[in-house]
């Protein structure tokens, strides 16, 4: 018998759809660092102009974008950017913009929704007269959604005033964007006002959009110029890329509509957990495709067990800490999945909690 899959790890975890493959065998193509490859002119136009931006350009992460971002935007070593300190640059980039770009980061601190207080983004940059010894702040970045806050949106109006705190300072603004498409549709504002008043956006086309590779990134033509010329650096300009982009085009039509029914059953999956004995769920905070499921102290749930309970059903999540479990919710999942994962869950609460019933 097949075990039923219920992957709830990440929205990296999608497998390409029958049209996506589809689309990948027939594309169009030519040698993309040549310039040519007309499916890849495709969708940078497109997503140029859904970001309202210029110009866009096919990266092969969304590391790399953030990277070569950030290394635009900095092109004089020892500068300085203003990040959050949870934000993805910050953690789980390997530091890249340090060892790579030799760009400084300034931290500070996220709040629960994602956001850093304006005011203190204001006070961290630097004062150009004291650059005998300080870095020269240029850049600040946010991400929207915030990842490590449990998939929070940055309003259109956060990211104005960042940006207007940016401009009054002569520094660029960057937005993390892996999941901008899951804001847009969370907010129910068009993702180019989200990103009005950002300089560069870097977009991944592989997290929510269930696209197999890639993201994409956004700005002005001469940035775009720029980028294309650090992504052959970092060794990210590829070929027939068309055969991705393909990809990504199908999941621009395919999967964008579905982010909102992606959201319902985030909520629908939450709720019901926050129902169980022992754990704790912000229901409220839930505002995208992630969850962060808490184990109250004193319950003897721990995420380890869970887990291994879980995969033993064919659950698969990824623990964050020994009391706490990260769920994320993607056009894969069925409302029936989210029915399965609670009844599963359910199951391995009680077993755990009153072990001596079985
Ligand atoms: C907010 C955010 N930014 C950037 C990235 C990096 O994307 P990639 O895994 O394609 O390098 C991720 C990946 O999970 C992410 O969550």
């Amino acid at each position: 018998m097949v075990m039923r899959i219920v992957d709830l790890r990440s929205d990296t975890v999608t497998r390409p759809t029958d049209a996506m493959r589809e689309a990948m065998a027939s594309a169009e193509v030519d040698d993309d660092v040549l310039g040519y490859d007309p499916t890849a002119r495709r969708l940078e136009e497109e997503m140029a102009k859904m970001m309202g931006k210029e110009a866009a350009l096919f990266v092969p992460s969304g590391t790399m974008g953030n990277l070569i971002c950030v290394m635009v935007h900095c092109d004089v070593r020892g500068s300085e950017v203003i990040l959050g300190d949870t934000c993805h640059i910050h953690v789980y980039e390997n530091g890249g913009i340090s060892t790579i770009g030799g760009v400084h980061p300034k931290t500070i601190r996220n709040e629960e929704d994602g956001t850093m207080d304006l005011v203190a983004i204001e006070a961290a940059i630097r004062d150009p007269k004291g650059s005998t010894f300080y870095p020269s702040t240029r850049l600040i970045c946010l991400e929207n959604t915030h990842a490590n806050s449990g998939g929070r949106c940055l309003s259109a109006e956060y990211t104005d005033r960042v940006g207007e705190i940016a401009k009054r300072h002569g520094l660029k603004l960057h937005v993390d964007g892996a999941r901008i498409f899951n804001a847009s549709i969370a907010l129910d504002v068009p993702v180019h006002r989200l990103v009005k008043a950002a300089d560069s956006v870097s977009v991944c086309l592989s997290k929510g959009l269930g696209a197999p590779i890639g993201s994409v990134i956004v700005g002005s033509q001469s940035f775009i110029e720029k980028a294309k010329t650090l992504r052959k650096t970092l060794g990210g300009g590829m070929r027939q890329i068309g055969v991705l982009c393909a990809a990504a085009l199908v999941a621009l039509q395919e999967n964008l509509p579905k982010l909102q029914s992606d959201h319902k059953k985030t909520k629908l999956l939450a709720e019901g957990l926050n129902k169980m004995k022992g754990i704790r769920v912000n229901v409220a905070a839930m505002e995208t495709n992630m969850i962060f499921m808490d184990m109250e102290d004193g319950s003897r749930l721990t995420a380890e067990k869970l887990r291994k309970s879980l995969t033993e059903h064919g659950i698969l999540v990824i623990p964050e800490n020994s009391s706490r479990i990260r769920m994320v919710i993607h056009h894969q999942i069925t409302t029936s999945d989210v029915h399965y994962t609670l009844s599963c869950l359910q199951q391995a609460v009680q077993t755990i909690q009153e072990p001596c019933q079985n």
